[in-house]
C-alpha cells in the first residue's frame, strides 16, 4: 500500500516536473518572439542523408560561438549520432540526452563544453535506444531548460522524414535546410520545405553545400542561383567543397584562417547573427585566366 503511494507520488512529481518545463519554455518562446533574449532554436535538416548536416551543426556552432555568442548543440539523431566524434568530445561524455528524457541528471550535468571554443557546449545524443519513446515534447522541455541559458541552440536533424525529421522539427522556430548541388538532394529538400510549412515556423532557410566553384563556372554543376529559384526559399549560405572543413571541425581551427571552408562558414555564421545577406562566392577563384587554368588542374586531381 505504501509502495503503491510513493509511485503514485513519484509520478505527480514527475507529471509536474514536466508541467512546469512547458511553461518556462512558453514563457522563454513568447519572450524570444516579443524581442526579449535572443535565443532562437535551429533545426538543421535535409531529407537526404549524408549531405553535411553534422559538419554544418559543429562548425556553424564554432563560429557562432567565436563571435562572442553562447550556443548549445543538441544531437537528435538517436542512434547514428556523430556530432561527438566530430567535435572531439567523444571521451568526455558522462551523460546524454536519454538520461536527460528519463531523469536520470539535469540537462545542465549532460552538457559537454567545447575543446575549441568555450562558449559552446554539446548536449550527446545516445548509441541505442528505443527511438519511438523520445518525442518532439521530451525535446521541448529540454529546450525549455536550456532557452534562458543560450542564445542559440541548433538541433542536428536525423537523415529522412521520418519520426526523428518531425520530433527535432516540432521542437524549432527555425529551420536551415542544407543541399547539395545535384538533383537528387534537391528533390529532396524540396519536400522537405513542404512539410516544413506545416509546422508554422519563424523562419526557413537553404544553406548550399558542398558547391564546387570549377564544375558550376563550366555549366557542369547547379547554379546557385537556379537553387534559389527552384526551391524559392531564401539562401543564407553556401559553402565549397573542401576537405579542410571535415578536419577542421574535429581539430579546430586556429591555424587556417584562409581556407576557402572557413570563409564561407564565417560569412554564414554572421549572416546568421547579423541577418545580413553575404554569399561566398564559389566560382571567383575559377574566372578569368588564372581561373581556367586551376580548373584544368583541379580537374586532374
Ligand atoms: N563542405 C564540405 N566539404 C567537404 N566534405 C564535406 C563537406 N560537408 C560535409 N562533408 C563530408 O561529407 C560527409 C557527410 O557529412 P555529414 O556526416 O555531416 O552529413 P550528414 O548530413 O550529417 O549525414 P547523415 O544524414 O548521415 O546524418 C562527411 O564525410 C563530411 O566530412
Ligand atoms: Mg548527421
Amino acid at each position: 500500500m505504501q509502495r503503491a503511494n510513493l509511485q503514485k507520488k513519484r509520478e505527480c512529481d514527475k507529471k509536474i516536473d514536466f508541467w512546469w518545463m512547458c511553461v518556462w519554455y512558453n514563457i522563454a518562446k513568447g519572450l524570444c518572439k516579443s524581442g526579449f533574449g535572443m535565443s532562437k532554436t535551429m533545426v538543421i535538416t535535409s531529407g537526404k542523408g549524408g549531405v553535411g548536416k553534422t559538419t554544418i551543426t559543429a562548425n556553424l556552432g564554432r563560429h557562432l560561438a567565436a563571435r562572442g555568442h553562447s550556443v548549445v548543440l543538441l544531437d537528435v539523431d538517436l542512434g547514428l549520432n556523430n556530432l561527438d566524434v566530430l567535435t572531439g568530445i567523444e571521451h568526455k561524455i558522462v551523460y546524454d540526452i536519454v538520461d536527460c528524457i528519463e531523469n536520470r541528471c539535469r540537462v545542465r550535468q549532460a552538457l559537454v563544453q567545447d575543446t575549441v571554443q568555450s562558449g559552446l557546449y554539446i548536449l550527446p545524443s545516445c548509441h541505442s535506444y528505443d527511438k519511438s519513446k523520445c518525442s518532439g515534447q521530451n525535446i521541448r522541455a529540454i529546450l525549455a531548460s536550456l532557452a534562458m541559458q543560450f542564445e542559440y541552440c541548433l538541433l542536428d536533424c536525423p537523415a529522412g522524414i521520418e519520426l526523428g525529421f518531425h520530433r527535432a522539427v516540432a521542437a524549432a522556430s527555425e529551420a536551415l535546410v542544407v543541399v547539395t548541388p545535384h538533383i537528387s538532394s534537391i528533390r529532396d529538400a524540396d519536400k522537405v520545405l513542404g512539410l516544413l510549412k506545416s509546422y508554422k515556423l519563424d523562419k526557413t532557410q537553404i544553406i548550399v553545400n558542398r558547391a564546387r566553384g570549377d564544375l558550376i563556372a563550366t555549366g557542369e554543376m547547379v547554379e546557385i542561383a537556379d537553387i534559389k529559384t527552384l526551391l524559392e526559399t531564401e539562401i543564407v549560405g553556401v559553402i565549397p567543397d573542401d576537405d579542410t572543413i571535415n578536419i577542421l571541425s574535429s581539430l579546430g581551427h586556429s591555424q587556417k584562417r584562409n581556407q576557402d571552408g572557413l570563409q564561407a562558414l564565417d560569412m554564414l555564421a554572421k549572416n546568421i547573427a547579423t541577418g545580413d545577406n553575404q554569399i561566398f562566392d564559389v566560382t571567383k577563384k575559377y574566372s578569368g585566366v588564372l581561373g581556367a587554368i586551376r580548373r584544368k588542374l583541379k580537374s586532374k586531381v
